[in-house]
């Protein structure tokens, strides 16, 4: 298999391990899917990194595969079909805004496209973070069109790939909903494979370990560490203020929180309000009623069953020990 180049910062990196998770790929194409496949994971966890080894994963096995990210106006088209690549090229010449809704809008139609030209033939739409551009609102209807697609193709087909990519931990509760996906959690990369991406990053830099502990895998971490020279202050700093850590926010919930440093389960007790774990999800500074570790549930492996020292818990985890950081900065600060 031919391992993509990936942009890491101003690097770039070949995809790296994440072995079981693109074993899945071939798994599902051997069984064929029933749903279109929403993959949800901690921010940077390397959900489009695992989208876009799986472009090649699923050109080798004779699909003609369309990826979208609508949100930074990219796509790649493998079709023989020019009509496709056509109109995506204009759909992403548009204006900001109007390209992310016309790019996540047609996604659906060019593949409708695909299959009635290309009858009988194996066809994989993937797309990434769909729903921070059509709106979190309209996730279960795209879920359900591309469900359409899966139930109701136009004409036959012989297989048919559709996987979502998203972020955005809430979304995961509105189609949850309706039996429209199958919803699989994606977590931060396991330690080992994780090592062999940090052997890839030129020195000077911390020990192994120290990453590891700051971290708890998560490459978009890394990359980010990496270009702040290693400073988590300048982490920590800019993570307080995007996730809007303000004293209303800590103030309202220090109690809550100051136990949750410690150990994230105590978000799962019954007498919290609903109204912090909704903030923390929406924050995406909390992964929360974490399934259990059932290999097959996962794609890739599953995070530990519970190690506090990263701030995992077996139903709550910090997204990363950089978050926890953040808000434990903000405890002590505010
Ligand atoms: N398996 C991997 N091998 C090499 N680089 C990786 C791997 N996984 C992720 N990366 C790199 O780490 C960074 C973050 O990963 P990526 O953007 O895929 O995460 P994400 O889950 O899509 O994040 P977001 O939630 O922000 O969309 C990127 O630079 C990506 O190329
Ligand atoms: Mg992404």
């Amino acid at each position: 298999m031919n391992r993509v180049k990936l942009r890491f910062a101003d690097l770039e990196i070949e995809f790296t391990d994440r072995d079981r998770g693109i074993k899945q790929i071939y798994e599902w194409v051997e069984r064929g899917i029933r749903f279109p496949l929403v993959v949800f994971g901690p921010e940077g966890c390397g959900k489009t990194a695992w989208l876009k080894q799986s472009i090649e994963v699923l050109r080798g096995l004779g699909f003609e595969v369309i990826y979208i990210d609508p949100l930074r106006k990219d796509y790649i088209a493998h079709t023989s079909v020019e009509s496709i690549i056509r109109k995506l090229a204009e759909a992403a010449a548009e204006a900001i805004g109007i390209a992310q809704i016309k790019l996540a809008t047609l996604s659906i139609d060019l593949v409708k496209e695909l299959i009635s030209v290309w009858n009988k033939k194996r066809i994989a739409i993937l797309i990434d973070e769909v729903f921070q551009a059509i709106g979190l609102d309209k996730a279960e209807i795209y879920v359900k069109g591309l469900l359409g697609l899966i139930e109701y193709p136009p004409v036959n087909y012989e297989k048919l790939i559709a996987i979502v990519a998203t972020s955005e931990g809430v979304t995961r509760w509105r189609i949850g909903r309706h039996r429209w996906a199958n919803l699989m959690p994606m977590w931060n990369m396991p330690k080992k494979g994780f090592e062999e991406l940090y052997e890839k990053i030129p020195s000077p830099k911390p020990l192994f370990e120290e990453v590891w502990e700051l971290t708890s895998g998560n490459p978009g971490m890394l990359s980010q560490l990496y270009q702040a020279k290693w400073d988590l202050n300048v982490i920590v700093k800019n993570m307080i203020e995007d996730k809007k850590l303000t004293p209303i926010f800590i103030n309202k919930w220090r109690s809550w929180l100051e136990k949750a440093i410690e150990d994230p389960d105590v978000l799962w007790d019954p007498n919290v309000p609903e109204d912090l774990i909704n903030e923390l999800e929406v924050k995406n500074l909390i992964v929360y009623f974490i399934r259990d570790r059932d290999l097959e549930l996962w794609i890739d492996i599953p995070p530990p069953e519970r190690d506090l020292e990263l701030g995992i818990g077996k139903r709550v985890a910090w997204q990363t020990p950089l978050h926890r950081e953040a808000v434990k900065r903000a405890l002590t600060e505010i």
